[in-house]
């Protein structure tokens, strides 16, 4: 028996393909990160090669590391310092199968920090089932950049270690969002890292214009002109009566600089820019595509959230959504609601 142990810790050791730094410095270097967040629980057996990989790293990677002891109680304190940066690209390295993962996972969910700034790379040993039945409990959000990944053997070379890798990615989990795991494959000896990093929309792609029309005051004379739930393009929003305003945050701000979209700039100009409502906070905006007769473009990840809170299932049953990349597929369980 010892024996054995002895040998499957010097094979994992001894093989390359299947060590954790090798991994480590490859997603660093694909990603373009420049700054590593390690989470860690190197009291624990399951960390102990956190030292060594530290260490190698401090070699091989030109940007800043940070160490976060989970099991210690400073913990939050420390996360909250380092999670805040949007302007660097930031990998956070996390084990799943330190003790007290939940309340970590909690934690993180909490703070909304499974969100597009962070590249997350989850080791979850072998524990496929623990591991993903903990994830699927998270607040992971459709452009969570997430790489999960477990050990196995490969069964044609018996004994063998290998990586098997997973995209981790859903909808809000307030909404009763669903944790999705992509398959990516397994590591290779000339593949450490699959090659293929699924793609998804940027912050830019996941936006939509959300339309509400009201049978009540104003959408009355509306209704008559043109039946509800007929503004269903960018262009007839563009020429519709509609009031249109935006969620007041710098990119949208910068999409708008930067785009030469036609009918965005239309609806920029138009629309936008001579609206005293033009650029408005979520709340705010919902607030008004509930008084009718309004089209507020927001961040679906959370936007949805808010509006099944504010609005009741008849007013939600009325929205219209146009987006802004109509190419891309966009998840927004409505219909459900509606049936
Ligand atoms: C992700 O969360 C961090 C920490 O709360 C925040 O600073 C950042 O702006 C968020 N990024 C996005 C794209 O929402
Ligand atoms: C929009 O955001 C900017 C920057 O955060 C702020 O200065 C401005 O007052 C906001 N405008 C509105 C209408 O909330
Ligand atoms: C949103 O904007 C409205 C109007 O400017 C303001 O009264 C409200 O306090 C803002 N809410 C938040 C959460 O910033």
């Amino acid at each position: 028996m010892k024996s054995l142990l002895t040998w499957m810790v010097f094979s994992l050791i001894a093989c390359g393909q299947c060590s954790r730094l090798h991994l480590i410095e490859h997603f660093l270097q694909q990603r373009s990160i420049n700054t590593l967040l390690l989470l860690h629980c190197v009291q624990e057996t399951v960390d102990q090669d956190v030292v060594r990989i530290s260490k190698a790293l401090r070699q091989s990677f030109r940007g800043s590391i940070y160490h976060i002891d989970v099991t210690k109680n400073h913990f939050h304190q420390q996360l909250g310092w380092h999670m805040y940066c949007e302007r660097y690209k930031t990998a956070v390295i996390y084990n799943l199968e330190c003790s007290g993962t939940e309340a970590v996972l909690d934690r993180l969910s909490e703070k909304a920090y499974f969100n597009a700034s962070f590249q997350w790379l989850m080791f979850g040993g072998q524990n496929m089932e623990l591991a993903t039945s903990l994830l699927s409990q998270q607040n992971i959000n459709y452009d969570t950049k997430m790489l999960l990944v477990f050990e196995s053997v490969d069964p044609e070379k018996q004994r063998e270690q290998r990586y098997e890798f997973y995209d981790v990615s859903g909808t809000v989990k307030r909404r009763g969002g669903k944790v999705i795991f992509t398959p990516l494959g397994f590591s290779t000896p000339e593949n450490v890292l699959p090659t293929i990093v699924p793609q998804k929309p940027d912050l830019k792609g996941i936006v939509l214009w959300t339309v509400v029309s009201f049978y009540s005051t104003f959408i009355v004379g509306y209704q008559l002109i043109s039946p509800p739930k007929t503004i269903n393009t960018l262009e007839k929003l563009a020429d519709s009566s509609l009031k249109m305003g935006v969620e007041n945050l710098s990119y949208q701000h910068d999409f708008f600089a930067r785009t030469t979209n036609p009918i965005a700039l239309k609806l920029y100009n138009e629309k936008i820019a001579p609206n005293k409502y033009g650029f408005v906070n979520l709340t705010f905006g919902i607030q008004l595509v509930k008084g009718g007769g309004y089209a507020f473009h927001c961040d679906t990840t959370y936007g949805y959230t808010h509006v099944l809170e504010m609005l009741t299932e008849q007013q939600i049953c009325e929205l219209q959504e146009i987006e802004l990349y109509p190419q891309r597929a966009i998840h927004v369980p409505m219909k459900d609601l509606c049936g």
